[in-house]
């Protein structure tokens, strides 16, 4: 029983918030004459000289005080005796650990947000200096049309921006205080719930005690916003070990997040980025995990809600990682970009330009435009050759309505340029993104 019923060995993690909201509890029981003063005093001198031994030296792990408010407790009592009894009155562990929980998962969300925000500003640095730099487009993993690398890089931005804006909106749902709601059914004691939620910055104490104490909604929510960011860190994680890899060649890994190998002497490899991608897998194995133990509990508490802080931990954790290590990644990467260049040359990119010509320039119907397309990108083809180097007269010889003014449509640069319909890739259109991204990032000082 001792060794399944303790959560000291990971709920100590909780020691800051548990002491914060006892601080909080003991000041309002003073204020609503509940305990004296003397003894309040008492508490929160106790209380701040535990927060100071904490810090020093971690905190016991006693399994027979089961968890992080019995080990603070019997601590103060031995600090102060018998009126370290008293802090406990009009609460339970049940309001006590929701709230400690709370204040642990709100400064995850923060840290988490601040983690993004360093990550986008990269993301828009390097897309800055890539809004003219031309590689490939890709769908299917097939060659489609040329883009820019900061058009690419700023989509991830994209991505990150819908994650930050799901942390906030999981704060502003997390941000009520369950402290007052005692084991489930309230208190007879005349506490006021207004002034711990203040003290402890919630926006407002929570509406029903049962739900109060049983509610984990905002553990989760924060491992679903946790779980969509790591799938988009391990879609962009996924690019950079694609790009990495010889016949890519579009970018060489920062050497200070890649490793070696012990028998290959030539091989660079992406670990950090393939770690990247796999922690997604674990995360999302978290929130999977939490969601399985909530699943169909009776109101109120139940023993099982104790398995709701080791996945958030780990969580937690993992994203820290993941986030500082993509940052790195994008910031150092070197991204070689008259390799990407050639690739967006080849693969007839531009073949939709010269459809988009066609109906343009000759009216042709695009249905039609494309059937001419492909009749050029199968002689190309055959020719061993670009679209832009066939001879005027062997593509006049599929459409006589093509003139020599479609070279000037078929460059890679002309592809990119034209694509400047709001939120496309030409270069105009990404500095614009990119101009936009940084005013909301706070970079232009
Ligand atoms: N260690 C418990 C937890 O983490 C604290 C709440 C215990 N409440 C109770 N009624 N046994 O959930």
């Amino acid at each position: 029983m001792r060794e399944i019923n303790a959560s000291i060995p990971f709920d100590k993690a909780l020691w800051r918030q548990d002491i914060a909201a006892s601080q909080a509890h003991v000041a309002m029981l003073a204020k609503q004459g509940i305990v004296s003063a003397a003894d309040a005093k008492a508490i929160a001198y106790g209380l701040a000289q535990i927060a100071g031994e904490y810090e020093q030296d971690g905190v016991p792990e006693d399994w027979d005080l089961e968890d992080i408010h019995m080990t603070t407790e019997a601590r103060l009592t031995e600090l102060i005796g018998p009126a370290a009894g008293r802090l406990h009155t009009a609460r339970s562990r049940n309001d006590q650990v929701a709230t400690d929980f709370k204040l642990w998962v709100r400064e995850a969300l923060d840290a988490m947000d601040a983690g993004l925000a360093d990550l986008q500003r990269a993301l828009v640095a390097r897309a800055g200096e890539h809004a003219d730099s031309i590689m490939p487009g890709f769908t299917h993993l097939q060659t489609a049309q040329p883009v820019t690398l900061g058009h690419h890089l700023m989509a991830y931005y994209a991505m990150l921006r819908r994650d930050r804006s799901r942390l906030a909106d999981a704060r502003t749902r997390l941000n009520e205080c369950p402290l007052g709601s005692a084991a489930l059914a309230g208190t007879g004691f005349p506490i006021d719930r207004d002034a711990t939620s203040q003290a402890l910055g919630f926006d407002r104490p929570t509406a029903n005690s049962l739900d109060a104490v049983s509610d984990r909604d905002f553990a989760l929510d924060y491992l679903f916003a946790a779980s969509q960011c790591a799938l988009h860190l391990s879609r962009l994680a996924e690019e950079l070990i694609l790009w990495a890899s010889q016949p890519f060649g579009f970018v060489r890994m920062p050497d200070a997040l890649s490793t070696g190998s012990s028998i290959m002497p030539q091989k660079k490899n992406p670990d950090a980025a393939e770690l990247v991608r796999g922690h997604a897998g674990r995360v999302i194995g978290c929130a999977t995990a939490l969601m399985v133990t909530m699943k169909g509990l009776p109101l109120a508490y139940s023993k099982d809600m104790q398995d709701d802080k080791p996945p958030v931990f780990e969580a937690a954790g993992l994203m820290e990682l993941s986030i500082a290590a993509m940052t790195g990644m994008i910031a150092d990467a070197t991204f070689r970009t008259e390799r990407m260049r050639q690739a967006a040359e080849l693969g007839f990119a531009t073949a939709t330009d010269l459809a988009d010509w066609l109906v343009r320039e000759a009216d042709i119907p695009f249905r039609e435009a494309h059937h001419i397309t492909g009749a050029a990108v199968k002689l190309a083809e055959e020719s061993n050759c670009a679209l832009i180097e066939l001879p005027l007269a062997e593509l006049q010889a599929i459409d006589a309505r093509i003139d020599a003014r479609v070279f000037d449509a078929l460059s890679v640069d002309a592809s990119v340029a034209a694509r400047a319909s709001y939120g496309g890739t030409a270069p105009e259109q990404v500095r614009l993104q990119v101009a936009r991204a940084r005013a909301e990032l706070g970079m232009d000082g």
